[in-house]
């Protein structure tokens, strides 16, 4: 416990008006009262819990410039009673001890939305969908663009290679400049990486044209998996931004689980111990989500997908789960992404497209 003593110590909490007032109903009241009440029946947190006000939290990060108040619901991050917790009441991988909330906050590897204080806007998930949170392996970019290839573990940043060299072999650069180099029929991607979400990137290069009106860019036969590795490489591209970041010295010691991005894909949608504490509305993820941006429920929604508006009638909620659980097993040599969607998600989801008949 002294590790969150510790962290609390950096850790602004903020009192909005409203917040003092009547800040009972709100979502991450709820997650802190529970937090709080379940530090109070452990002798050793006790006394520590019983200090603590249920207010909004925030860091601010000394490598980044931003106000992040994800610690607000997360606040059980760096506490080992919650190893085995549900989100957001559970302890963070080992990563954050090289990675402290105080000097990265979050957004910088997860992306979405730092001042947000519910779920679906912190998450990105909101109206809009700007920043989705940035899951599973499509967090490598931003490992590759703080630590560069050579100071990590290869399969830390192997699908930022694979992406490039399929770049470079797709001849992209044909038509794109990256860094001064290629040509000029398609926009500059120098930047790219900091000027559109992975949801957008790989929905456009699916299929441009469903996604940009009369995109004359073609569309390649890439897979799955090449659509994913192409875009996790496109987000390490953000201007010459990396370069502005302190020098980090080689990683010589660590051991392969630390940093094992790809056992996440493979875990997504897994049930968590503990306190069911999130509800949402299948409706609303199918927005949040960026289900939308592919496929269109009526008239409203993208052309990347096929149309679901009577999905319900073709398939059964098992079926619907287990595809959205794992599209590569479910829609073999399709481009449903991965999308490492929650159990909570998932349920919502089938539940909703279900009724779509
Ligand atoms: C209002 C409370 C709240 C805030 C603020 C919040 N989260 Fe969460 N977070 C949750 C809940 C609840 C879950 C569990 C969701 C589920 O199981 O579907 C969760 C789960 C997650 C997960 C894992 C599950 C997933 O959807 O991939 C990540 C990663 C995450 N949050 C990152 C963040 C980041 C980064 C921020 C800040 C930008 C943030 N969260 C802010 C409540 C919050
Ligand atoms: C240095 C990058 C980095 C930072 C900073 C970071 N995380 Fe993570 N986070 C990861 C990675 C990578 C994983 C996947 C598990 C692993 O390999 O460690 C993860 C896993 C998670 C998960 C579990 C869901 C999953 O996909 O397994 C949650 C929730 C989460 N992080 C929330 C946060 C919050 C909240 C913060 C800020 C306090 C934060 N993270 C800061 C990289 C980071
Ligand atoms: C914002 C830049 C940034 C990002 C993003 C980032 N790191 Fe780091 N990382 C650092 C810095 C700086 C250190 C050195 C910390 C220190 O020595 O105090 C570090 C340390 C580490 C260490 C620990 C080395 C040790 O000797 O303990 C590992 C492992 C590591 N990073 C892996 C990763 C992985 C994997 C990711 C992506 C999930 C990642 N980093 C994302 C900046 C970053
Ligand atoms: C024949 C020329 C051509 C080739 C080859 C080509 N593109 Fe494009 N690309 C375009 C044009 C034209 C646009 C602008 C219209 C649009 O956004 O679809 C574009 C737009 C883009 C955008 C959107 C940029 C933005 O922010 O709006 C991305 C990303 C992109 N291309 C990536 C790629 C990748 C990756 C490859 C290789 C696999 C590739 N392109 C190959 C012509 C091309
Ligand atoms: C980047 C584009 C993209 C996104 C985002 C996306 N999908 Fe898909 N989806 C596809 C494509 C393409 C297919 C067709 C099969 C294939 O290629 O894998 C598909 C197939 C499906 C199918 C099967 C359709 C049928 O007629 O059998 C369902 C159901 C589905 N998606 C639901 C979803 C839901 C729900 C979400 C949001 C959580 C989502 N998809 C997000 C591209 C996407």
């Amino acid at each position: 416990m002294e590790k969150w003593v510790a962290v609390t110590g950096i850790v602004l909490t903020v009192s909005f008006g409203w917040a003092l007032r009547d800040n009972f109903d709100q979502e991450w009241a709820k997650y802190e009262r529970t937090y709080y009440s379940l530090a109070l029946v452990r002798p050793h947190t006790a006394v520590w819990a019983k200090s603590q006000a249920v207010e909004v939290k925030q860091v601010l990060p000394t490598q980044v410039s931003t106000v992040e108040r994800c610690v607000t619901c997360h606040i059980a991050i760096d506490d080992p009673a919650f190893k085995d917790g549900r989100e957001p009441l559970r302890q963070h991988s080992a990563l954050l001890r090289s990675h402290p909330p105080e000097k990265f906050g979050c957004v910088i590897c997860h992306g979405g939305v730092g001042r947000a204080v519910t779920t679906m806007e912190a998450h990105g998930q909101g109206e809009g969908l700007s920043d989705p949170l940035v899951k599973g392996e499509y967090i490598e970019a931003a490992c590759y663009n703080c630590h560069g290839s050579e100071a990590l573990p290869i399969q830390a940043t192997s699908a930022v290679i694979r992406g490039r060299q399929l770049v470079n072999r797709s001849l992209c650069m044909g038509c794109h400049q990256i860094e001064g180099a290629g040509g000029q029929e398609g926009p500059d991607l120098t930047a790219v990486g900091s000027q559109r979400s992975w949801l957008w990137l790989y929905a456009h290069i699916a299929r441009p044209e469903s996604v940009v009106v009369g995109s004359t860019m073609p569309v390649f036969p890439f897979s799955r998996d090449q659509l994913k590795d192409i875009v996790i490489y496109l987000l390490t591209l953000r201007g010459g931004l990396e370069q502005s970041r302190p020098t980090i010295a080689p990683i010589n010691s660590v051991e392969s689980n630390s940093t094992g991005l790809s056992g996440v894909a493979a875990e997504a949608g897994r049930e968590m111990t503990g306190p069911g504490l999130v509800t949402y509305d299948g409706r609303e993820v199918f927005n949040g989500a960026g289900c939308t941006m592919c496929h269109s429920i009526g008239r409203r929604g993208g052309q990347v997908g096929p149309a679901l508006t009577y999905i319900g009638r073709k398939r059964d909620a098992k079926n619907l789960a287990k595809l959205l659980r794992d599209p590569a097993e479910a829609l073999p040599g399709g481009k449903m992404p991965q999308l490492n969607l929650t159990k909570q998600q998932i349920d919502a989801l089938t539940t909703y497209l279900t009724t779509l008949r």
